[in-house]
């Protein structure tokens, strides 16, 4: 991926016209995390079907520009998908779906990764199952070993 240091087309898109904004309301697994330095926080609700795919996603965003295209741009690549699949949502597959974020927005999109595998953690709690792959949530994504490989890079 080349580097972009202004938004792209799409994550102006997903800004402007964010996809999936809202609540669900007995959602299978809510998953909450921020990113203490900048105050950001998103909070992602997922409906799981009994065969395990992800129905429905809508999310809440309380921050800058590109974390709400990024949590936009993950509802969007989760809806439809099993629940291992959802895990290949990263935060790179949702950059570069987006066409790519300036360098000092990539982590804003480490916060829809994590708020899907927060989702996902409720869910599994919440049936008493486990998912392989997927690790224990944080609530600051400052916490978390990617973001610390992020700010070496
Ligand atoms: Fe905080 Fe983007 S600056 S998530």
């Amino acid at each position: 991926m080349s580097q972009v240091t202004e938004y792209s087309a799409k994550v102006m898109d997903h800004f402007m016209h964010p996809r999936n904004v809202g609540e669900i309301a007995d959602a299978d697994g809510v998953g909450t995390v921020g990113n203490a330095v900048c105050g950001d926080i998103m909070r992602m609700y997922l409906d799981i079907d009994e065969n395990g795919i992800i129905q429905d996603a809508k999310f809440k965003t309380f921050g800058c520009g590109a974390a709400v295209a990024t949590s936009s741009m993950a509802t969007e690549l989760v809806r439809g998908k099993t629940i291992q699949e959802a895990l290949l949502v990263t935060n790179k597959a949702v950059a570069e779906a987006l066409d790519g974020l300036p360098p000092v927005k990539i982590h804003c999109s480490l916060l829809a990764e994590q708020a899907i595998h927060a989702a996902l953690w409720d869910y599994a709690e919440k049936h008493n199952i486990r998912i392989e792959g997927l690790k224990p949530p944080v609530n600051d994504i400052n916490e978390t070993e990617e973001f610390y490989e992020m700010e070496e890079q």
